[in-house]
């Protein structure tokens, strides 16, 4: 199950990318916004990544004008790793680095085409761990209020 959100100015695109899942066969619930109603991406955010967080939903996929807005929320929310895509090199190195569980989408940037495919690559590509997962441990170290600086190479 994927977890969908946008605000109005995501609304159109989170559309395609609903009709794309469909004909993939890939279970979604829509977290709002539903429809171009004006619609603040933090609420979108909260309510799809909190399902993620949940174990409700495997990942979220967000849709604002930007992408960005909606991805900045989405990272306060601690366990949240978001990243906000235009390509398909950072959408596939976002997954085998960075573990994201979270995809965000500017349906100002970018068409469905080329969205989809990075839904695509976003769902298909497996973490590549080792020393990945190391770093993905400091930013949760960092979310804790923690330090991982211990001055090495200052
Ligand atoms: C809404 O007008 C717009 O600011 C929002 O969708 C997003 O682009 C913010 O980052």
């Amino acid at each position: 199950m994927i977890a969908l959100g946008s605000d109005h100015a995501g609304f159109a695109l989170k559309q395609e990318i609903k009709k794309h899942l469909d004909k993939r066969g890939v279970q979604y619930k829509d977290f709002g916004c539903y429809s171009e109603e004006s619609f603040d991406y933090a609420i979108a955010a909260e309510r799809a990544c909190k399902a993620v967080l949940a174990g409700e939903c495997k990942a979220a996929v967000l849709c604002c004008g930007t992408g960005i807005g909606i991805s900045m929320a989405a990272n306060k929310i601690k366990g949240i790793r978001a990243a906000a895509c235009t390509n398909h090199y950072t959408t596939k190195f976002t997954r085998l680095h960075n573990n994201a569980n979270c995809l965000c989408l500017g349906g100002r940037v970018i068409g469905s085409g080329i969205a989809n495919e990075l839904v695509d690559i976003f769902l298909d590509t497996p973490f590549e761990g080792g020393r990945h997962q190391r770093r993905i441990d400091q930013i949760a170290v960092l979310e804790n209020g923690g330090s991982i600086d211990s001055g090495e190479n200052a």
